[in-house]
Parts: C-alpha cells; structure tokens; sequence
C-alpha cells in the first residue's frame, strides 16, 4: 500500500528520501515520486515503476533541497501511471497521500466550477485544490489546511507541502498510519517506524483527526479544532533486523528459511519454570484470578492471518473447551456481531496496520469486548489500541507473501491455547509439560524438512505449466490447504483452491481428470483413513497426487507422484511443519515462471485501505 516518507532539516532531502522510500517498498507499490523544495521552488519527480528509475533523474538533478516529501504508491482509483503518482501539485500546494477519499467525485465537479481542475485520476488530487482553494480564499495555511481536512470523507495520512512556507512539512492523519521522528535539528515524517528508524528513534505517534507541521526545530500537533495537542514522545527499544537478502535470490525465500529462528525467537522467554509453564504476562490482566471470564472467543483477521486464526481455533476449542468463531474482517465489521463484555476478541495482523482489522478492534472496544492482539510489527496501530498484544518475534518480513509471520502467528495461537487449557483446567501439567516438549523440538524439525531437495525444483518443473491446483486437508490441517492454494495464487498466478477434504464430493472432484495436479497433506493423525480414502477418490480419476506425508508412511509414496516427508509431532503442531513444503512449492513454481516473488503484481504488503 501506498508509503509515506518526509524530512526537514539539515541533511539533502534527496538521499532521505530515496532511503526511506526503499524501506517503505515492502508494502507493495506501482509508482514512486518526490517532491523537494530546492531554491524555494517546489521541484516533482516522479515515475511508474521502481524507486531505482526515480533515484537515476534525482542523482542527474542534483538537488541540494532540506526538505521534501515523497510517496510509493499502490493503485487504487486510477490506473499506475506517471500522472496518477505522488506527489500531486496545486499553484502552492504539493501532497502525498494514502488512504481514500470517499467523497472525492462530489468534490471534483465542485472544485472545477471553481476553476480547480483536477489533472489525475485519483482521489487524491483533490486535497491539494481543496487546500489551494481556501488559501486563495485568504486563509492562512493553518486555517486552510485543518478546514480542507474537514471536508473530507474517508481514509488520509498526509504529507503537504506549501511553497510561501519553505521551512514546513504540514501532515495529517485519519484511520491511515502516520509517525512523526525527532531528529536533532531535523524532522521527519514516515507511514511506519521501520521507515525512519535510521533515522532517528524519538517518534510521535499521530492519532485519528490530528493534523501539523514540522519544521527543522519544531513539531506541533492540533485536533481539526485547532486546539494544540500536547504528546509525549516515545523512544523505540526495538532494532531493525537486516532486512538483505543474505545470498538467497529472494527475500521469500530467505524468510521460508528462517522460520527455525523465527519460532524459536517467538517461544523465547515464553516457556516458564524449566519449561514446564507457559509465560504469557500480557495477558493476566484480561483474566484475573487466574479465572476465564469470557464466554466465547473470536479471531478476526485477514488473509494470510485469517488462516493463521482458522487453526487457532481447532487448537483453543480442543485446549480450553471456549466457542470460537473465526472471521475475516471485512466481513466480520459490516455484520451486526453478537459482542460485549463477555467477548474476547483475538486479531491477528502481521502489520498490525491492515485497515479492515484496525476497524473491528475500534469496534470492538465500542462494544466493551476484550482485545488481544496477535502482532508482528511492534507499536503499530492494532496494538496501540488492543488491551493486550502477544507478539509474534518473527523479525522484519520483506517479502508481500507472508512465510515466517504465519508460522509465528501459528506458535503463539499454540501457546495462547495451551495457556488457555492450563487456565481452564482442561488440561493438566502432564499435557502441558509434553506440549512444550513437543514445541521446543519444532524449530530443529523444521531445519529438517528445509534442507535443499531437488523434489520441490521438480514439481515446479513438472506442474508450472498446469491450469490449476488443488489442495485438501482435513481437521487442523484445513487450514493450511487454504493457504497453500493461496500462496501459490499470490506469486506464481497459477489459478488454486484449497478444501476440506470432506467437502470434495461436494463439487471439486467434479475438476479432477487426467494428470490433474492435486496437494494432499495427510498426517498420521486421527483422520488419516479418511483422508486416504479421498486421496484414492482422485487418484483413480486420474490425479496426479503430491502428497505431504508423515515420516514413515509406506502406503502413501506407493500411490502418490511426489511425496514429502514431514517429522512426526503432536496433532496441533502438525501445521507448522506442513506449512513449509507448500510455501517452498509456490516458491519454486513462481521462480520457475519467472515472477516477481517479492512483490507480485497487484499485491501489497500492508492493506492500510478498505
Ligand atoms: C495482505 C498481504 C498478506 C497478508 C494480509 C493481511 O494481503 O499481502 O500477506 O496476509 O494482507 O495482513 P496482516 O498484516 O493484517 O497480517
């Protein structure tokens, strides 16, 4: 989604900003631009397509401005185009913007009448005519500024700047992220932390309907009021892990190869006493006296998250015996949920900034539900405002196609459960105590199943070319059919659907034929007859069976085309390890046809718009 970068102060604004927009190009992005104030004359540039493009015509221009704003952005009305990038331009007035005007096609024809004509096909122009309009009405530009911002609906964080004040970064924020880092004598302005985190550690964190400027020594904040904001700064603890490639030829896959690390950080400090306890402080306030006051549990997210959160409920029904229902967010916010006190409400979100799952944690605490929040990205919006954060300490992930978050989504799920079970006497000390054995051995076994192996470079080979996938699972491993399909969809743009096995006699058997490709996970667990019997279903209509099997099996490698192993561990932690050999497969078979792995088209890392 479309990234904010801003600097004033001491340093060229050309270099900061070229920096702070790479960092900002994990979210995803089509066209990049800049706007640096050199001479006191607004300078643009900007080009669809990559920031080296944008960084080749700013090392040609020289520029020796202080101060500048600069954006990635990533489509949403209007196509990516030079024209539709940032930074948009009206007589004094330069924007960047991300978020969604909604009102924006009442505004137009209203601004033209007043001989404001907007240039682009976006929504975003239009703040820069609003802005322009009230000045040339006489306003000052803090009056005109706030009283643009008041009419408009929607989604905003802004950067602006105003030509007759060459000293200022004016920025706004509403429902989209926005940060603001002190600098010795200089200031910057970013979409997220990471972004400016070179920079400087000292931010301010802007809340909804807040608007400002910064200037080189100066940072002032005021509600759409004009009443000033007094706020305290924060000083970041947390580093930022090296975010190279380190040798692998994308950063997916150097982010599928760290998953060991990325559980065992996650489990890190987690697992008391000699690991006979689980250690989850954060969430004793939510119940006090060790009693569980909720009735039942919901776990809302997005995407790859969302099938992070259908385990979680297989794991927290059978641990701890509470309802859960499982919901995407986009959906879960238009309904009319049955919430309230008695509710617990689990969000999960890599970013923390995923729009629609920020939306149902503000509702949420409307409706006086409990928020725990399940995060991978320290002090970003969602745990800001969750009562409780568990985080997942997966490090900084690059690539659009979630890896290593999922799997760290899927450890703390496990330990949430079992903390869960343990509270509600579901489960007594032995099965905790085995539990944590069992989780402590997971990162070494998933150091097993990543050793190179030529089968997943022959199954690229051999299936890249093919329509269709399909996928099935049952029971925990559902879930992970889900997301297996939808991995290989997001970077190799192979057309996949993922099932409960169960549901195949229930239309998808109607797709299979002759050589059709077909992924079944199947371990050694309680369905595993089941499940064989709909692996012979396909396999005598022709299906060419890869088959994810427990180490050991000898049936299935007599009927499946390609089998991989996986360790054998207890049933709620099978999907950790199955989840590795349907991300490398997708990996495999993107860069077999060549895709952009890291930034497929048409995705984004952070969905900060509806
Ligand atoms: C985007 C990303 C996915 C991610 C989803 C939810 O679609 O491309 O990888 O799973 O957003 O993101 P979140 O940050 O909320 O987990």
């Amino acid at each position: 989604m479309c990234g904010i970068i801003g600097c004033v102060g001491g340093q060229e604004a050309s270099e900061i900003l070229i920096e702070g927009l790479r960092r900002l190009e994990y979210r995803g992005y089509d066209s990049a631009g800049v706007a640096i104030i050199d001479n006191g004359i607004v300078q643009i540039q900007k080009v669809k397509g990559k920031i080296a493009d944008l960084q080749k015509i700013l090392n040609k221009l020289r520029l020796k401005g202080t101060i500048g704003i600069g954006h990635t952005r990533w489509a949403t009305h209007g196509r990516p185009s030079e024209l539709n990038a940032h930074p948009h331009h009206s007589k004094d007035i330069t924007v960047v913007h991300n978020g969604i005007i909604e009102n924006y096609r009442v505004l137009v024809p209203i601004l033209k009448k007043k001989g404001y004509v907007c240039k682009s096909e976006t929504d975003s122009e239009i703040i820069c005519h609003l802005i322009q309009m009230y000045l040339d009405q006489g306003l000052k530009m803090e009056k005109a500024f706030p009283k643009a911002l008041c009419q408009v609906r929607g989604s905003y964080a802004l950067a602006v700047l105003y030509e007759k004040e060459p000293h200022r970064i004016y920025v706004a924020k509403n429902a989209s992220p926005l940060v603001v880092g002190k600098g010795q004598g200089e200031n910057f302005v970013a979409s997220d932390i990471p972004a400016i985190l070179n920079q400087t550690r000292t931010i301010l964190i802007l809340e909804d309907q807040e608007w400002g400027f910064l200037e080189k020594d100066n940072i002032r904040i005021f509600n759409l009021k004009g009443q000033p904001i007094r706020r305290s700064l924060k000083t970041i603890q947390w580093s930022l892990a090296t975010t190279e490639k380190d040798g692998f030829r994308h950063f997916m896959l150097k982010e599928i190869y760290e998953q060991p690390m990325a559980v065992q950080n996650t489990l890190s400090g987690r697992l008391g006493n000699g690991h006979q306890r689980i250690d989850l402080p954060e969430l004793e306030p939510l119940f006090p006296r060790k009693k569980n006051p909720f009735e039942r549990i919901y776990i809302v997210a997005c995407g790859t998250s969302y099938h992070a959160g259908m385990v979680g409920k297989y794991m927290m029904e059978s641990m701890a015996r509470i309802p859960v229902i499982v919901d995407l967010a986009s959906e879960f916010r238009y309904r009319q949920p049955v919430l309230d006190s008695r509710c617990l409400m689990v969000v999960i979100s890599q970013s923390g900034e995923t729009a629609d799952t920020l939306a149902v944690v503000q509702m949420a605490r409307q409706k006086k539900a409990k928020i725990v929040s399940i995060c991978n990205v320290m002090d970003s919006s969602i745990p800001r405002i969750s009562e409780a954060t568990l985080y997942t300490h997966a490090g900084p992930e690059i690539g659009v196609a979630s890896t290593k978050a999922f799997t760290a989504q899927l450890v703390v799920l496990s330990l949430f459960s079992l903390f869960l079970g343990d509270l509600t006497k579901n489960l007594n000390r032995k099965d905790v105590i085995s539990a944590i054995e069992s989780l402590s051995k997971i990162p070494s076994q998933m150091k097993k199943i990543l050793r190179p192996d030529a089968v997943y470079q022959r199954i690229a080979r051999k299936y890249a070319h093919c329509p269709s996938l399909l996928y099935f699972a049952r029971g925990i491993n559902a879930p992970i059919a889900l997301e297996g399909a939808l991995k290989l969809k997001e970077i190799s743009y192979i057309h996949a659907e993922g099932y409960a096995a169960g549901e195949l006699k229930h239309g998808p058997i109607a797709l299979i034929d002759e050589g059709v490709p077909v992924v079944v996970l199947i371990p050694q667990d309680e369905h595993y007859d089941k499940t064989y019997s709909n692996i012979e279903e396909v396999q005598t209509r022709g299906a060419d069976l890869i088959a994810l099997a427990t180490q050991g099996d000898k049936l299935i490698p007599k009927i499946a085309k390609e089998t991989i192993f996986i360790p054998k561990t207890q049933w709620f932690l099978s999907p950790l390890l199955f989840s590795i050999p349907i991300q490398l497969m997708a990996y495999y078979m993107a860069d077999y046809k060549g895709t952009d792995v890291d930034q497929p088209r048409n995705l984004a890392k952070s969905v900060t718009v509806e």
